[in-house]
């Protein structure tokens, strides 16, 4: 996994299949393992929408095809996270998530730096409380 300064972190991690993955896996731990509790319940019992609005999102927040502007208009994240609280402890879960995640996939090096950085500003920005 290369990542330099010509290329998007949407081709540097592999895709539309790997990016999909991500969305996944970053679902599958938070419905699997008990230390995201906090945050699974205030999520619907299926996620099967959950999964593909993240996957959209992703493509395009990555540097791919703005699947999630295209289908849905604007994301407006912070605006659409206000009915639920989220303060330290849902922002850690959720980032400690996502971690899992790339660690399944095996992002690491310069793009796995990039992303951490990345998903902490916007997952900080999140938190309503
Ligand atoms: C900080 C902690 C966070 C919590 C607790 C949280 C929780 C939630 C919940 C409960 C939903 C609604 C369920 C659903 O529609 O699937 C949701 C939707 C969503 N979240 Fe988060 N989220 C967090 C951070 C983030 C971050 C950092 C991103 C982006 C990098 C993100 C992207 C999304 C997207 C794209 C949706 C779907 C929006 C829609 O179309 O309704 N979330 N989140």
């Amino acid at each position: 996994m290369s990542f330099g300064p010509d290329d998007t972190p949407y081709d540097a991690i592999g895709g539309e299949e790997r990016v999909r993955r991500l969305a996944d896996r970053f679902y599958d731990h938070m419905d699997l393992d008990d230390a995201f509790k906090i945050i699974r319940e205030l999520h619907p019992d299926d996620l099967g929408e959950s999964r593909e609005k993240f996957f959209e999102f992703l493509s395009g927040w990555l540097g791919g095809p703005p699947l999630y502007m295209q289908r849905r208009g604007h994301p407006r994240l912070r605006m659409r996270h206000a009915p639920f609280p989220i303060g330290d402890v849902e922002r850690d879960q959720w980032l400690a998530c996502m971690a899992a995640a790339l660690d399944d996939l095996e992002v690491a090096g310069e793009l796995r730096s990039f992303l951490d950085a990345r998903f902490q500003q916007v997952a900080d920005f999140m938190r309503n409380r």
